[in-house]
């Protein structure tokens, strides 16, 4: 069997003792169990030259880690990947600060990976590369004669040609993206709008879409919906019922209802326009004054970046005035955590939450959705309040009470709305949402995404050129039927 390459900026390596640190890393941990396997990326630290990669060993993986120098951090990372990429692909074209040098030291930094990973490379190995910081790596690997099959997973949104296109230089970033043999993305739109964006570029298209051809290579793209470790979530939401944190917190809730938020400080996740709604339902319920509280658990996160200090400073006042406003003595309505909890820890805390609010403005997919749902109680289940612009909506959709983020009132009725639902209407669309999350868990978006990687490329001479509005029409017409334990993940096709 063919050596596994995973290729990632953050790379999580397993500590004796320590639960891991996401999705992510479960994923790709299982799938080096029974075939050998090297995960390489930035090790984390700072160094004074950026090296080649030290590696560490445990069991059947490898893990290869790379240092950076705080310019590559400061251009690659803080800067072209978080202040230009992230807000871009995010619909947030007004957030990026797009500057020459930070693109240059991305592009560097690519090709510092490429130049690295080239000199451990085997004909016959196969490489999957993750996420927006590493779109560039396999047009570098090519451009030194590899001829590997090489995946690409973006697990952020792919926005439609329009607003890629304001990207300066976007056909040398996201063009770049052609040099793979397969790019999955986490749901149909986006990759439906990665087709219209490659037909933009004058490429020619397969009988069935799935491929395309650009610049003599051929790039096959796909909707993959990434999910978790759905019996794992489950049986840490069981368990944490006799747990001290679960103990301890619902002593302190003293039979209220309560509502939960748990994410990333991050603009994309509607924070800001929550905690509004969070205001406007406490205004017009007064009756849920002392009988329902708001925790949001939000651990700090790029905080090199002054879009996420802005937000940081925005959030601590607003929330700040909403308990002035509204609490008293004996009550807080709102209580923000800036640490991070463990996945056991938050399973349990779902599973005590009435509401789970997860509301951002733009997501990839929106994991802590999947995992609301994979802990709750089905005899006594919460409602999960779902944005409709979270990759999450496209599969949850039917159970959940879908709203816009940008609509506070509506927001604020949906609050009401969830605490208020009747057992039969929760236990209902619990019924709808959990056998998606069982039969698409991790493992199953792994094995579909390598599957469709090892899949010979199709033959390019029956490709034809279509114009946009045919090709967009073909897409259209062909969108997948909705998720059903029978056919649980959404291929696009
Ligand atoms: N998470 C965690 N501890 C925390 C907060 C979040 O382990 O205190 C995990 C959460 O359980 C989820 C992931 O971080 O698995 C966040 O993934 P998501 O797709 O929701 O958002 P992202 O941070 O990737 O944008
Ligand atoms: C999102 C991105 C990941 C990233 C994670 C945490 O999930 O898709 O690539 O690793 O956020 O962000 P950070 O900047 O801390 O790695």
């Amino acid at each position: 069997m063919s050596r596994l390459i995973v290729v990632s900026n953050r790379v999580a390596v397993p500590k004796a003792g320590q639960i891991m640190a996401g999705g992510l890393a479960v994923a790709v941990n299982s799938l080096f169990e029974d075939r050998p396997g090297l995960w390489l990326g930035w090790s984390g630290d700072i160094a004074q030259t950026a090296g080649g990669f030290r590696f560490e060993e445990r069991g059947n993986t490898q893990f290869g880690l790379l240092d950076l120098t705080q310019q590559d951090i400061d251009q690659y990372y803080n800067g072209f990947s978080n202040r230009v990429l992230w807000p871009f692909l995010h619909y947030r074209a007004d957030l990026a600060e797009f500057d020459r040098p930070e693109m240059e030291g991305y592009l560097r930094v690519n090709r510092h990976f490429a130049e690295n990973i080239s000199a451990l490379l085997e004909p016959d190995d196969v490489l999957w590369v993750h996420d927006y910081h590493l779109i560039p790596l396999a047009k570098y690997l090519r451009a030194r004669g590899h001829k590997n099959r090489i995946g690409f997973f973006l697990h952020i949104p792919l926005p439609p040609v329009d607003v890629l296109s304001a990207l300066p230089d976007h056909r040398e970033i996201i063009g770049a993206l052609a040099q793979y043999d397969l790019v999955g993305f986490q749901t149909a739109s986006d990759r439906n709008n990665f087709a219209g964006y490659l037909q933009s570029m004058d490429a020619t298209m397969s009988e069935d879409g799935e491929s395309f051809e650009i610049g003599g290579r051929c790039v096959r793209i796909g909707a993959f919906p990434i999910s978790i470790e759905t019996e794992t979530f489950k049986r840490y939401a069981q368990q944490a019922a006799t747990s001290r944190l679960i103990g301890e917190m619902r002593k302190s809730m003293d039979n209220q209802s309560l509502l939960i938020g748990v994410e990333r400080l991050d603009y994309t996740k509607g924070l800001l326009e929550r905690i509004d709604a969070f205001d406007y339902f406490l205004a017009a319920n007064p009756e849920w004054h002392g009988r329902s509280t708001y925790l949001q658990i939000t651990p700090k996160s790029r905080s090199s970046v002054p879009e996420y200090q802005d937000m940081d400073h925005q959030l601590s006042r607003r929330i700040g005035e909403i308990n002035g406003r509204f609490g008293g003595v004996a009550w807080t309505p709102l209580r923000y955590v800036n640490r991070s909890y463990t996945r056991p820890s938050l399973a349990g805390l779902y599973r005590l939450a009435r509401v789970g609010l997860v509301t951002p403005l733009r997501d990839g997919m929106n994991l802590v959705a999947k995992e609301f749902v994979a802990a709750q109680d089905p005899a006594d289940p919460g409602v999960l309040v779902l944005s409709r612009f979270a990759g999450a909506s496209a599969e949850l959709g039917e159970g959940a009470l879908l709203v816009n983020p940008f609509d506070r009132d509506a927001m604020a009725t949906a609050i009401a709305q969830a605490l208020e639902m009747p057992l039969a209407e929760r236990q209902a669309r619990l019924a709808a949402m959990l056998p998606i999350v069982e039969a698409n868990d991790i493992y199953h978006w792994a094995d579909l995404f390598l599957t469709e990687l090892s899949k010979p490329l199709a033959d390019t001479r029956s490709f034809r050129r279509q114009s946009t509005i045919d090709s967009f029409r073909r897409i259209a017409l062909r969108r997948p039927a909705p998720l059903s334990r029978d056919n649980p993940v959404n291929q696009g096709s």
